[in-house]
């Protein structure tokens, strides 16, 4: 059976850029930009353009220069946004509007106070408004997690039928439990005309930490796109993190997908987003935070230096770290400190290590984690204590 792709959607530059304190420049969100076509990303959010002439400017400018991913500018389903977002996207080899309309009960009432033929007749006059200026249009019903799936088919419907190329059901709220998504999108599959002729996209916030985990529901009910965000950031506790869907994908072969991410590419580009942002990467964060690769407790430790596999489901020079981290700490054990030693050139018998080992606990009771100095004090008072030079050192080894 030959595999299917899963398109990238990512909208760090829209949706991630939404959090506070994370605004980015014109010349940092080109540069974002430049490294997401790289990356291989299929679709590039580029911003929200009618919502400040600074976000205007970067579509416009993001348009320009992206090559190969498609461009997409957000729009209300509204016509002065729309008409503003086709003039952004005007220079795009390939561009999208994405435009749309809260469908949920709660959105309808409070935030429009309008009927729900109301809103189906506001999201296809916004459609097809767009289709006159692109071709490419997906359309988002917001807070479809929440949303009654027999009028979310309803609106579904009206809007292919108006143009849309693609349908966006997003969890705005990220309420959906894993299951109850992917019936959603099983629900639309089987109950809107014409859905067999459009792309159906999942755009998941993780605000009971499920983002990851309802794209991927939805993909194995028949999403072929997935919304996501360099390190997970957006509008509260954040979206989908497009380097843990990317590496999913890749790990489990047997679900027959594949996307155009050069994972490779991933530290750098999370590093990138976080420096320009000024948002630091949690250290546990799956993928690409400074704790992914790093193993600290003695029994792990061992495990890895014997045979990586042994506690690495993924080789770090797949996402472009070039060595898993051996840390030193108070749990570790023989085999790491010894591990260590010889990275920084120092090889030692048997029973140096089982005099040193003491001494290194001790040392690592103190601190929180012992680094290559502390390791030089460390053979310098062990080596003192014997008088003579009985450990021997090599030349400096990466
Ligand atoms: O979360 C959401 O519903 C959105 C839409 C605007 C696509 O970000
Ligand atoms: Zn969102």
């Amino acid at each position: 059976m030959s595999r299917e792709k899963i398109q990238i959607f990512d909208t760090t530059l829209r949706d991630g850029e939404q959090v506070p304190g994370c605004k980015l420049n014109k010349d940092e969100k080109i540069a974002i930009a430049k490294k997401l076509d790289e990356l291989g990303v299929d679709v590039i959010e580029a911003g929200f353009p009618i919502s400040s002439p600074g976000d205007f400017d970067s579509v416009r400018a993001i348009s320009r220069m992206v090559v190969s991913a498609c461009v997409c500018g957000l729009t209300r389903a509204k016509k002065k946004d729309i008409e503003c977002a086709a003039r952004a996207l005007e220079k795009a080899k390939k561009p999208r509007i994405h435009t749309g309309i809260g469908t949920s009960e709660s959105h309808i009432k409070y935030k429009f106070n309008a009927s729900p033929q109301e809103i189906i007749d506001r999201a296809t006059e916004a459609v097809s408004f767009a289709r006159r200026y692109v071709e490419d249009v997906e359309f988002y019903a917001e807070d479809a997690g929440r949303t009654d799936n027999a009028f979310l088919a309803r609106v579904c419907k009206e809007v292919i039928k108006a143009g849309a190329t693609v349908l966006n059901i997003p969890d705005t709220t990220g309420y959906c439990l894993p299951e109850q998504y992917g019936n959603k999108i099983k629900y639309l599959r089987n109950h809107v005309e014409g859905i067999e002729k459009v792309v159906i996209s999942c755009h998941c916030h993780n605000d009971l930490g499920l983002a990851t985990a309802n794209a991927i529901a939805g993909i194995l009910n028949g999403a072929r796109q997935i919304e996501c965000t360099i390190n997970g950031i957006g509008e509260r506790a954040g979206n989908t993190s497009l380097e843990e869907v990317a590496m999913i994908l890749k790990q489990h072969t047997a679900l027959n997908f594949y996307t155009n991410i050069r994972s490779e590419m991933l530290t750098s580009m999370s590093h990138l987003v976080s420096e320009s942002m000024g948002m630091m990467v949690q250290p546990n964060k799956a993928i690409v935070g400074s704790n992914a690769f790093a193993h600290s407790s003695g029994i792990h430790q061992d495990g890895v230096i014997k045979n990586r596999e042994t506690y690495e489901i993924i080789n770090p020079k797949e996402v472009g770290i070039h060595k898993s981290s051996i840390i030193l700490t108070a749990r570790s054990g023989r085999s790491a400190l010894a591990y260590r030693l010889k990275k920084i050139g120092y090889e030692i018998t048997k029973t140096q290590l089982d005099d040193l080992y003491p001494i290194f606990l001790d040392m690592a009771d103190q601190k929180k984690e012992i680094g290559d100095e502390d390791l030089e004090i460390l053979i310098e008072q062990y080596a003192g204590k014997q008088k003579n030079d009985i450990i021997h050192k090599n030349p400096r080894r990466k």
